[in-house]
């Protein structure tokens, strides 16, 4: 088999066969196919698309790149979420626990922020002592235990997709829904778990900006989950407008202990109880009922297990950015939007994100928001903060936020934040 050839077949619009997609998944992974070779594969599959045979096969040689755990040993339902990656999407860190609590096991295998978006394993690591690496024997026994663990994924699984994946990342090639479909699917396929929930975001601080191609990317997931005998269902949420007040690493794990403890903002709360009942059901547990486990405190307990078996203490002080900007109203009036992607892209700047996969991040930077959509607020009024550990950053972050914080004479009332489901 000829890569060139390969290239060429998808660069001309055909179809690739069966033993193509194998061929050239597996020695690409292997080393045998070039960087450069790879790109125009991947640039061809953005341009022409693939067909759901494609997509599947290509899934499929993705996963046997690698190994496929097996959580046989784990005596509860198993059941994990994905989110495609959002502004203040911190969802993943009071889920967790939620859903342990309620009887279901939560393999959870999470990533790092790139970009505008954040991670949870950096908003886990600024809680002092968090381990987000564990070894399969400690994933498994903590799956056992605590009913829940967020770590990062072994190098063992899906090994194809992380060298795509960073090279699709500086080829201009992430946008394209087979490529991200399969790159999702993929690794929560190896990852071994009965059940999934996918949170599909669509807005500005979204990768979907637009619903049809939100929904169509969630439509093929499904089908791909459903293929490989993972019950998986789909909702499409809003991501025009950032979770809750607070985007950044540990001002996120305040706010989810806030969930945690019984408070917390309220689009926090639903979007957690939300995926909560659709994680219970797909696992088998419909009659479990989360918002008694969060208001008596069953979630904050698992929460405190799984942090304290992966090395953390969920009672430190968490770190706070030296420094704080806070800016305000100039005018009266109601709050219309919040953008999401300028707050994200803030945020990043403010040293909460990073640029390249090895810069380092700021565990008290972020923005936490005083105001959000349908607030009122006078001239003075704080709108937002900006902390950050190094102030030669508050200018180029002061900028990105510019104008995200829209402010009408009459407010309309902000939008439904589940937008779809599909299973
Ligand atoms: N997240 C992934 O894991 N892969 C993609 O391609 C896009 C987002």
């Amino acid at each position: 088999m000829k890569v060139i050839d390969v290239i060429i077949t998808k660069r001309d619009g055909a179809p690739l066969s069966d033993e193509q997609i194998d061929w050239v998944v597996a020695a690409y992974t292997r080393g045998e196919v070039a960087d450069e070779q790879m790109a125009a594969l991947a640039m061809a599959i953005l341009l022409r698309g693939m067909t759901p045979g494609e997509i599947a096969r290509w899934t499929a040689a993705m996963i046997a790149s690698g190994e496929r755990l097996d959580l046989s040993t784990v005596d509860r339902p198993t059941v994990d979420k994905h989110s495609t990656g959002g502004v203040g999407d911190k969802i993943t860190l009071p889920l967790t626990p939620l859903v342990a609590a309620c009887g279901a096991a939560v393999p959870q295998l999470s990533g790092r922020g790139l970009g505008h978006t954040g991670g949870t394993l950096d908003k886990l690591e600024s809680i002092p002592g968090f381990r987000s690496r564990l070894s399969t024997v400690e994933f498994l026994r903590q799956l056992r235990e605590v009913g829940g663990a967020i770590c990062a994924a072994g190098e063992g699984l899906a090994p194809a997709d992380r060298k795509l994946y960073a090279l699709r990342d500086v080829t201009g090639t992430v946008e394209s829904i087979p490529l991200i479909a399969s790159s999702i699917m993929s690794k929560k396929i190896a990852e071994g778990t009965a059940s999934l929930v996918l949170d599909v975001k669509v807005g500005t601080g979204a990768f979907m900006k637009d619903a049809d191609r939100a929904r169509e990317l969630a439509q093929t997931m499904v089908e791909l989950g459903a293929a490989h005998g993972v019950r998986t269902v789909a909702l499409l949420t809003d991501m025009s407008t950032p979770l809750g007040y607070a985007v950044g690493n540990a001002v996120e794990v305040a706010e989810s202990v806030e969930v945690l403890a019984g408070g917390g903002p309220p689009d926090v709360v639903e979007l957690t109880l939300t995926l909560a009942r659709e994680m219970l059901d797909a696992a088998g547990l419909p009659d479990a009922d989360p918002a008694a486990a969060l208001a008596d405190g069953r979630a904050m307990d698992a929460w405190r297990a799984l942090i304290t078996a992966q090395g953390g203490d969920p009672d430190a002080t968490l770190p706070r950015a030296a420094e704080t900007e806070v800016v305000r109203s100039t005018v009266d009036g109601q709050v219309t939007a919040v953008d999401a992607y300028r707050i994200g892209v803030a945020a990043w700047r403010l040293g909460a994100g990073r640029a390249r996969k090895e810069d380092p991040v700021s565990a008290g930077a972020g923005v936490v928001l005083h105001r959000r959509p349908g607030d009122r607020v006078s001239a003075g009024d704080a709108l937002y903060e900006l902390r950050t550990d190094d102030p030669g950053r508050i200018d180029a972050a002061r900028a990105a936020a510019d104008g995200a914080v829209v402010i009408g004479a009459t407010g309309k009332t902000p939008g439904p934040l589940v937008l779809g489901r599909i299973a």
